[in-house]
């Protein structure tokens, strides 16, 4: 197994660069198994559970750095662009992800670099941007390093950029490569990491192909209660012990499922982690609420829907009150049909968002 010591260079880079650009971008992804707790005992970001994400496909984070060689070595430097226009209130983010980033990458100091970055999603959608964002970044940065050291092998490639992602934001790690992604030991899974986000290996049915998700944006204003503090709770929290165990036995469970495509078993695993994950926040001390009125509405109508028509659909809620509806291609014109005349006025100004399955970063 790699260890985090694993991914600091021991020798010096074989060639020198002056200077150059790299463009790549990252996906966002949706957790079906929740990662809600971090084990800040063993380092930064490790996940008290493993967790299992969808990668999406269209809404995604575009970043390029430029990089060129600088005489002053004693700090970094960078200037950073959101849509070629300067963003000052981006810079702390980034600067603290270079802290993170800097034992595992020594040429960091070499350069200055450029950043420019832009979001896919629309503007003001209330879409986090951190898992995106943090996995486009890092791929830039392990592109420089490659270049730096051209024997480089792939895999280690993509296991030190899903490993620089984390750093920046955990689920982030889960945005880089394979379109189902496991994040976190888990016994059952070889290859799993606490470190960085794996491709899941075992066998996937054909109903999961190009399986839809629709975000539906039900509130789009700033979260009362951010991720890092909600993770922050599951310390001490009363139900925290046995919340990460049924994260292991709930993948476990999703295995056979991917195999055999069982949709109802695959349903009633994937809601029961979404209210899980809410039900842990509502059991915090202090406790808080990130679903609105409008998010149970939209739970409500889906299951009478599912009841009525017995179609395969069912929903997940990341750390907020949007909902996403998940279900196979092979029903898509209905569900969307369902979606625009039952749920739409669920949401905020209408506004829904349509995504699918992607494969995770791709270089431009
Ligand atoms: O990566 P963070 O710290 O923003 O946490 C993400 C937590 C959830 O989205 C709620 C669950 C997950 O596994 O993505």
């Amino acid at each position: 197994m790699t260890a985090t010591n694993d991914f600091i260079p021991i020798t010096p880079y074989t060639h020198n660069i002056e200077k150059g650009i790299f463009q790549w971008s990252a996906p966002s992804n949706i957790a079906l198994v929740k990662y809600w707790g971090k084990r800040d005992d063993l380092g930064h970001q490790i996940p008290a559970n493993p967790s299992i994400s969808f990668t999406l496909n269209h809404y995604k984070t575009i970043t390029s750095v430029a990089f060129e060689k600088k005489v002053n070595q004693d700090n970094w430097s960078f200037d950073l662009l959101f849509e070629g226009q300067p963003k000052e209130e981006f810079k702390p983010k980034i600067q603290k992800f270079l802290e993170r980033i800097a034992p595992f990458m020594p040429f960091l100091k070499d350069y200055h670099f450029t950043i420019n970055t832009q979001n896919t999603f629309p503007h003001s959608s209330g879409i986090a941007s951190s898992a995106s964002g943090m996995a486009a970044l890092a791929m830039n940065f392990m592109s420089i390093e490659k270049a730096l050291n051209p024997e480089m092998t792939e895999e280690y490639f993509y296991q030190k950029a899903s490993f620089l992602a984390r750093l920046g934001s955990g689920s982030a790690c889960r945005s880089v490569k394979g379109n189902l992604v496991v994040w976190g030991n888990q016994e059952n899974i070889e290859g799993s990491s606490n470190l960085y986000g794996v491709p899941f290996s075992g066998k996937v049915h054909s109903i999961f192909e190009n399986y839809q998700d629709t975000i539906l944006l039900v509130d789009k204003g700033e979260k009362q209660v951010s991720s890092t503090v909600g993770h922050d709770l599951m310390h001490n929290h009363p139900f925290a012990e046995r919340r990460f165990e049924q994260a292991h036995e709930n993948i476990d469970q999703l295995i056979p499922i991917f195999e055999n495509g069982d949709l109802e078993a695959f349903i009633k695993i994937v809601e029961s982690e979404a209210l899980t994950l809410h039900a842990m926040m509502m059991t915090s001390m202090p406790y808080f609420i990130l679903m609105k009125p409008n998010t149970l509405q939209i739970i409500n109508a889906i299951w009478k829907y599912r009841n009525e028509t017995k179609t395969p659909v069912c929903f997940t809620l990341d750390a907020g009150a949007n909902v996403h509806v998940l279900y196979p291609e092979n029903v898509k014109e209905s569900v969307l049909q369902f979606i625009q005349s039952e749920l739409v006025g669920y949401c905020q100004n209408g506004q829904y968002l349509c995504d699918q399955i992607g494969f995770g970063a791709a270089t431009l």
